[in-house]
């Protein structure tokens, strides 16, 4: 029997969930079929409950259910418990509902296929909302020599920063504090780029070989690609490959079966150009 499953979220139209685990089943050569449903404020515990009682297997969630998923859940995994979100449902063998998070290491795996080295390196985050909480834990395990926070609202950083003291070096500063500091990795976690806006970011902030991420993308380089680019950075990336990346890991957790990324990738790529 085909086994069902399906993203959720408010809105849903744009999501890319159901192309890339197309692709995935069909590579992999799964029997599943995936679609994407619009749920409505205040009915995502009925709407997730319907849908297992009715066989569903594995849902991604998004927008703006991360935390319903998360109280949701009648297990959790370590990271998503650390994300304090969750973005991914499944129904083990016996029935229970497990919680995952895989941005963070869908992020990861990312840069691992970029070629981008994070142990030992020094990483400045830009921003301290759900996205940034969401890859803390997944980037210490990576061993960098030092992760920076920085975000618009002090407290917000200061709070992360205190929440994983434990996994790392983990420190939290304005933007002003930023001057005369020099980074390795420098990740965009803040949604400015979405108002085409930038956080207010010394000019000598990229360390020579220097890669900047942005977990954002679009059709066109973001505002902070642009920005990294012209003060040099070596290596930039978009948030397409964290997108798949995620994804993947989802459906690792689902089918036990890795998928390869790459082709998805440069598929969707090819795709969002043509379509500018
Ligand atoms: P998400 O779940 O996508 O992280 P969020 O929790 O609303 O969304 O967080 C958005 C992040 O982008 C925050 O760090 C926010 O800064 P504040 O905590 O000060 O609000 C940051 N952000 C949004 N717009 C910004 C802007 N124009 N300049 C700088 N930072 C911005």
């Amino acid at each position: 029997m085909t086994d069902l499953y399906a993203v959720f979220g408010n809105p849903i139209n744009h999501s890319k969930s159901p192309h890339i685990h197309r692709q995935f089943a069909e590579q992999t050569g799964q029997d599943m079929h995936y679609t994407k449903q619009l749920v409505n404020e205040g009915e995502f515990e009925k709407c997730v409950q319907e849908f297992f009682a009715q066989g569903g297997k594995g849902l991604n969630i998004t927008v703006p259910f991360k935390l319903n998923a998360f109280d949701f859940a009648q297990k959790r995994t370590a990271r998503a418990e650390r994300a304090g979100a969750v973005n991914t449902l499944a129904k083990l063998s016996d029935g229970t509902i497990l919680g995952d998070n895989t941005d963070g290491i869908g992020m990861i795996h990312d840069m691992h296929n970029l070629g981008w080295e994070l142990e030992g390196k020094r990483v400045l985050i830009l921003g301290a909302g759900g996205a940034v909480r969401g890859i803390l834990q997944p980037l210490l395990e990576e061993k960098p020599a030092q992760v920076v926070i920085a975000n618009r609202t002090q407290s917000k950083a200061e709070e992360l920063a205190k929440n994983f003291h434990d996994l790392g070096d983990v420190q939290a500063k304005t933007f002003e504090q930023l001057h005369g500091e020099v980074f390795d990795l420098v990740i965009n976690g803040t949604s400015a780029s979405m108002q085409g806006e930038l956080p207010p970011l010394p000019d000598t902030l990229l360390a020579t070989n220097a890669c900047c991420y942005d977990m954002m993308y679009g059709p066109e380089p973001t505002i902070f690609l642009r920005w990294a680019k012209e003060r040099g950075a070596a290596q930039l990336a978009d948030g397409l490959g964290m997108l798949i990346g995620q994804a993947a890991e989802a459906f690792y957790l689902w089918r036990q079966i890795r998928p390869e990324v790459v082709p998805v990738i440069t598929a969707m790529r090819r795709q969002i150009a043509e379509r500018k």
